[in-house]
């Protein structure tokens, strides 16, 4: 049985342990294309190297910095896949990407600073401004030939601003940053004197027409207001576990990431057997990944097809992510009404553009996940595809 087989997507298992907006949280029979989360269990090697540390019985204090070995993987796979060369000292292993997130805004943001954030882009990016106290400066992010236009950034940025969130590729649109773009951010973070706060939790997940370009490739040096994180939940499929880290090239500003985080008082940090799973995930799992990529890339082109085909709703191509974005303003509904009766009428669930998720520019739209199986997809699918031409009868659109 190949890994990304049907058969190998346990459903009686997802229903008990997937949560948010997933199999455990939605009726019976429904199917759930909702949150970023692999629908496969995850490579054996994980699996293998937490049973061994299972099995040694200690679950003891690990170091505050998170273990050593641990740190090194990360700096090995990140410039190995990516050519993003960080000092193993300069990464933070953390208990997740969003918490990553929170600790860079808390650490550089102070009450009234304004940080600019996409929209639409993922909700973490304002929640952890908002933590912070600051104020989430909403960039409207159009797609323009398949890129982000950046042309009208500059006019959002105030004497307030301190901060620049990227997400890259970007969460939901399934973008890769051009080099170009890159250039466009720093120049404006130099010239303003900006932190950046970097989000390259999808950076595994990108397709082969379009390479991934990390902000690093414009030279460390420039990177020193750039502040970084990965998470290992989209990649190897293990959210649960709560694993992540922040890196940086400036050796004041990750001190500051470290006091801030609370490891050093134990009061943050990272699990054990999570950061056992993560050097599993790094040191052995890539092989999986690139598997897994290829048969993302057949469930993205045939969910493009099938789309493509359906009456009143359009969708661009993603470069990365498995992620679909696809625009419904066609049908003179809202995302929550369109994906509600899709809910009610053909047990499909996605997850609503608007608000609550991207940001008011992402109204009119809906997210579809498809990691998982051909089978389900195309189940999903016909669904979608079942629902609209209900929907159109129905209204006699
Ligand atoms: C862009 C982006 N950043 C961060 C996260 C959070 O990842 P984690 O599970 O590591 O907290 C997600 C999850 O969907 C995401 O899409």
């Amino acid at each position: 049985m190949a890994l990304f087989d049907n058969e190998n997507v346990n459903v009686d298992v997802l229903k008990k342990r997937a949560f948010n907006y997933r199999w455990a949280e939605v009726p019976d029979g429904t199917i759930p294309l909702t949150a970023a989360d692999p629908d496969y269990p995850v490579a054996p090697e994980i699996r293998e190297a937490m049973m061994a540390y299972i099995n040694d019985g200690y679950f003891s204090y690990t170091p505050k910095m998170g273990y050593p070995e641990f740190r090194e993987s990360i700096a090995r796979a990140l410039y190995a896949r990516k050519q993003e060369k960080i000092d193993p000292d300069l990464i933070l292993p953390i208990d997740s990407a969003a918490r990553g997130m929170y600790v860079i805004a808390e650490t550089f943001l102070r009450p009234g600073d304004e940080m600019i954030v996409f929209d639409p882009v993922d909700y973490l990016f304002k929640e952890s401004a908002l933590a912070a106290g600051a104020v989430p400066v909403l960039f409207p992010a159009v797609l323009k030939d398949g890129h982000i236009d950046l042309s009208e950034l500059e006019k959002y940025i105030t004497p307030k601003t301190r901060m620049i969130g990227l997400c890259n590729p970007h969460n939901p649109y399934g973008v890769v940053y051009r080099k170009e773009d890159l250039e466009h951010i720093m120049g404006l973070c130099e010239k303003y004197g900006l932190y950046i706060m970097n989000d390259e939790i999808w950076s595994d997940i990108v397709f082969p027409e379009k390479p991934f370009i990390s902000i690093y490739a414009l030279g460390n040096e420039r990177c020193r207001r750039v502040y970084s994180v990965f998470g290992f939940s989209k990649s190897f499929g293990i959210a649960g576990l709560r694993a992540g880290c922040v890196y940086c090239t400036d050796r004041d500003g990750f001190e500051k990431i470290v006091n801030k985080s609370a490891v050093l008082t134990t009061a943050g940090g990272i699990a054990s057997i999570s950061q056992i799973a993560g050097t599993a995930c790094m040191d052995k799992c890539y092989y999986w990944v690139d598997e897994f990529l290829a048969h993302l890339k057949k469930n993205r082109d045939y969910a493009l097809e099938r789309l493509s085909s359906m009456p009143l709703i359009t969708c661009h191509k993603p470069q990365a992510t498995y992620l679909l974005f696809p625009c419904i303003k066609e049908f003179g509904m809202t995302s929550e009404e369109f994906t509600d009766y899709l809910k009610e009428k053909v047990q499909l669930a996605l997850v609503s553009g608007g608000e609550q998720f991207f940001g008011p520019g992402s109204q009119g739209y809906c997210r579809i996940c498809f990691a998982t199986s051909a089978e389900i997809l195309k189940e999903g699918l016909d669904r979608l595809e079942k629902g609209i031409h209900l929907l159109i009868q129905e209204r006699n659109l």
